[in-house]
């Protein structure tokens, strides 16, 4: 099958600070990928280039079937065809206030892809029923929970039918019932398998329990790949044990 994320050699800098030293990555259609490691290890930079929101030094990426070159603004026109094809979830939610849940939901698929609104509606009433919220279509996002209003922003990626997913730290914000319903949203679609995805989490039971592997960074570099029971029980490097022990 072939990788629906392929990266190689892919170096970024903030300044002279080296953030990403030559990552090497493949993921494949259905993977749910878990991304750890400690703060500051380059997890959230790497997601952001993964979507064009932060332009890279060297290497090449490939996601979606779009390649990605170094040096290529956020802005820039040749990234339309991936922002079509792959959806982010942020830490904080970034629901737009003024609309409803179920406006925010269809928003992106009238505008950027112009659905009809029958069926954009349609879908997204199913989507936000899918997580849970299909009672609560008319309300504002200020009067939701903060889990729930997660659950929106991850309905609202998923309207575009994204091939490939980007969470970043989707439950850190939340306490910890709330974690658990996004959680659980999480859960049902990596089992799904129709969408690839990539979750930066400090969520070890999640990671653990829903990732086909998992990946520690440290220091800009991947330094363990592999699938949950080994990386987290057996894990090859030094660097890759030291983190599991203080996580624990
Ligand atoms: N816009 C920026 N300008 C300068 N340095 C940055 C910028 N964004 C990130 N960095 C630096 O890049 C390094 C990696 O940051 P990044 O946010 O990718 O780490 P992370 O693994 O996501 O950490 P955390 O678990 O704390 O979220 C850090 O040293 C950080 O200070
Ligand atoms: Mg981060």
């Amino acid at each position: 099958m072939s990788a629906v994320v392929q990266v190689k050699g892919l170096v970024k800098a903030h300044g002279a600070r080296a953030v990403l030293r030559g990552v090497d990555a493949e993921v494949s259609a259905g993977e749910t990928i878990a991304l750890v490691g400690p703060s500051g290890g380059g997890k959230s930079t790497f997601l952001r280039c993964l979507n064009g929101l932060n332009s890279f030094d060297s290497g090449s990426l490939e996601i979606a079937g779009i390649p990605i070159q170094p040096q290529t603004p956020p802005d820039s026109a040749a990234l339309l065809p991936l922002r079509a094809r792959v959806g982010m979830v942020f830490q904080g939610f970034h629901l737009f206030p003024h609309l409803s849940v179920l406006e925010n939901v269809m928003l992106a698929p009238v505008q950027v892809r112009r659905d009809a609104p029958a069926s954009a509606e349609a879908r997204a009433r199913s989507l936000l029923e899918r997580v849970g919220l299909g009672d609560r279509c008319g309300a504002r996002p200020a009067l939701l929970s903060g889990g729930q209003q997660q659950r929106v922003a991850i309905a609202r990626a998923l309207a575009m039918q994204p091939e490939v997913l980007l969470l970043d730290e989707p439950t850190s914000a939340l306490d910890p019932q709330m974690r658990g319903e996004v959680l659980a949203v999480l859960r049902d679609l990596a089992r799904s398998g129709k969408t690839t995805m990539l979750v930066v989490t400090h969520e070890m039971a999640f990671a653990r329990g829903v990732a086909s592997r998992i990946w520690v960074f440290d220091e800009g570099k991947i330094v363990e790949d592999g699938p949950p029971d080994q990386v987290c029980d057996h894990p090859r490097s030094e660097r890759a044990r030291a983190f599991f022990q203080s996580a624990t």
